[in-house]
């Protein structure tokens, strides 16, 4: 049984919390956060120890920490349990400087202990069954893949100003869904955005509304869309086009039940967010993580996959700032 402490009780970390309780294979020991009464709910209700986040790093009896606190706090928090010995589930994104998830990448390869990022779009089943058919060979060599992402409805402006701006908030899953689908890492990014939603998010100094353009090194072309609206709820679909064929993987719906009458079909709506939509998927990355650790084995995605959406999301908001196309090397 691995002994898990989590850090941060709010919308990620409660469901994290949960997931590690109705785990057989490991046992929830304690709960922080900043918010006594939110620790102490949730620690209660999943039967663990209210305890400060400096008890659960250094607690003997705990061998890993998930890491659900705001992304200000992660890189100090990953480099203070790798030091301390234990094994890290982290949330996207490391850090908003890609300097300074170098800097923290250094201190756990000092450490030797394991860092996953909490990329979780992986683990969706549909996707992830979707990209073993690629790998087996079912659509021959990858050549274009089309990735849609688009939220419901927009967040607070006040959350977009400390953001760090689409490209490294939102599309930062898309990116690394990107290059976990077209199976070689782009060289250069190309990045086009407007304000079409929220006067407020342009205000904020960001885009609501964006497009990117992916080459890999063999040509392999990646686009992304991403919005902050859309009135039909959550949109979260990728097709991959390859030398033999087609592969796509589709919305989710609410329910399966569809009503025809002369005037066409009528099907239900996709699941409303994140924490619906990509349940399994959230089940399914914390399975792999513990197995992991169980294991002895590297957890996927590691901090370098972290580092390098950090750095295409750089690139992506450099070229959309400049209009220009930006060359890296990942
Ligand atoms: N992978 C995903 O699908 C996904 C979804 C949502 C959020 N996230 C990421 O998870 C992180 C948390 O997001 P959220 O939406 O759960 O935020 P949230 O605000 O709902 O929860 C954060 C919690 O951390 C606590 N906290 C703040 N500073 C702290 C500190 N220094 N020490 C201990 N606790 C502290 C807060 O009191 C709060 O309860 C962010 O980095 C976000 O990008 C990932």
């Amino acid at each position: 049984m691995i002994r898990v402490g989590l850090l941060g009780a709010g919308r990620i970390g409660q469901i994290h919390g949960r997931n590690v309780a109705a785990s057989g294979k490991a046992r929830l020991v304690a709960v922080a956060d900043a918010l006594p009464d939110a620790c102490l709910s949730l620690a209660t209700d999943l039967g663990a120890r209210a305890a400060s986040v400096e008890a659960v790093i250094l607690d003997r009896d705990i061998d890993a920490v998930l890491i659900c606190t705001p992304t200000d706090t992660h890189a100090d928090l990953i480099e203070a349990a790798v030091k301390a010995g234990k094994a890290v589930f982290c949330e996207k994104p490391v850090d908003l400087s890609s300097d300074r998830i170098k800097a923290c990448l250094a201190v756990v390869a000092k450490a030797g202990l394991p860092l996953m990022i909490g990329f979780n779009r992986r683990f969706d089943p549909n996707f992830a069954e979707a990209r073993r058919r690629i790998a087996a060979g079912g659509i021959g060599a990858v050549e274009l893949v089309s990735i849609i992402s688009r939220d419901p409805s927009p967040p607070a402006a006040s959350y977009v100003a400390r953001s760090g701006g689409l490209f490294r908030d939102m599309m930062i899953h898309d990116l690394d869904m990107a290059r976990f689908l077209l199976g070689e890492e782009p060289v250069e990014v190309h990045a086009v955005g407007s304000c079409l939603v929220d006067p407020g998010i342009g205000a904020a100094g960001d885009v609501d509304t964006a497009a990117v353009l992916l080459k890999t090194a063999s040509g392999r072309i990646a686009q992304i869309t991403n919005s902050r609206r859309a009135s039909y709820g959550y949109d979260q679909r990728f097709e991959v086009h390859g030398s033999l064929g087609m592969v796509r993987a589709q919305n989710v719906p609410t329910s399966t039940v569809e009503v025809a009458t002369g005037q066409g079909f009528l099907a239900d709506p996709v699941l409303p967010f994140f924490l619906e939509r990509y349940a399994a998927a959230y089940r399914a990355e914390l399975d792999h993580f513990l197995s992991s650790v169980a294991a002895g084995t590297p957890p996927s995605p590691s901090g370098e996959d972290g580092l390098k959406a950090q750095l295409l999301a750089d690139a992506a908001t450099h070229s959309q700032q400049t209009g220009q196309p930006v060359r890296l090397t990942l």
